[in-house]
């Protein structure tokens, strides 16, 4: 079933968002109304219908931006785009991390619940929605082979990008920037199968799962979460997030299998 619905597209950072609302316009007549602090830009992004929200940093404003895209605009599935950290020491800067699941890593309410469970959800790792990952994931693939070669290479030595690489699985977000080898150190061996840190999906993940709406992540990996996370974090959303999110959009929202 293919649906109208429009796509929920929820990004953190004014960068990233900034320049896909450069895009949206690009693609037509857009409309901006400003609901809870945060304004929601409806148009199209390459051909689809999209609604695109800055959420801000952190869980609890990824899940009211969620919402407003969920009860304002009835989007059929929500794409969560940012940065992150990677925690997993094969995880690069330059690497893109697709999520499987996402998990809350400071949520602890023990010994009520066990760790990382939502109360009363029985639900620690929220499932990312399979087939449009798929298609996500298929789009971040050919965006390493077709596009990224075009990334000048002034700008992959500035950030140190080796050859980027696809990875899959859980993404873990929690309401800290981290960076300090002693708390990345303490995430990988409390969560060792965690591929990337950041803070927003997780909550997503969760309002997603409590509206029965279909979400997916993309995750660029910007620093590795430890002392050496030396990034010029405007410099790299600018220079390469925002390259990686324009390409692998468009690659996403243009092919013609995907449904929500
Ligand atoms: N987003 C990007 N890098 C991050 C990090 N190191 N920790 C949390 N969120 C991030």
């Amino acid at each position: 079933m293919t649906s109208t619905r429009p796509f929920g597209i929820l990004v953190p950072l004014a960068e990233e968002a900034e320049a896909l609302f450069a895009l949206m316009q690009e693609d037509g007549a857009t409309k901006t109304h400003r609901i809870g602090g945060r304004d929601y830009h409806t148009g199209h992004l390459f051909g689809r219908p999209c609604v695109l929200t800055l959420s801000r940093v952190g869980k609890v404003a990824a899940a009211t931006a969620a919402v407003g895209l969920i009860h304002e605009y009835a989007v059929g599935a929500i794409l969560n785009v940012g940065v992150a950290g990677g925690a997993a020491t094969s995880v690069k800067v330059g690497d893109i991390v697709v999520g499987e699941t996402m998990l809350q890593h400071d949520l602890d309410a023990r010994p009520i619940f066990p760790r990382y469970e939502v109360p009363l959800t029985g639900v620690s790792r929220f499932s990312a929605d399979a087939a449009i990952s798929e298609n996500l994931s298929q789009a971040v693939l050919d965006f390493l082979t077709e596009d990224l070669p075009a990334l000048p290479a002034e700008i992959r030595d500035q950030f140190a990008l080796a050859s980027p690489r696809l990875h899959q699985g859980l993404i873990i977000s929690g309401d800290q920037f981290v960076n300090g080898h002693d708390a990345v150190a303490a995430l990988r061996h409390d969560l060792p199968d965690a591929l990337a840190i950041e803070m927003e999906s997780g909550a997503i993940g969760q309002v997603c799962h409590d509206y029965g709406i279909p979400c997916a992540v993309l995750r660029i990996i910007s620093d590795s979460a430890d002392d050496n996370a030396h990034v010029d974090f405007p410099a790299f959303l600018r220079a390469v997030a925002s390259y990686y999110s324009h390409h692998i959009l468009r690659r996403f929202l243009t092919r013609a299998d995907w449904t929500l």
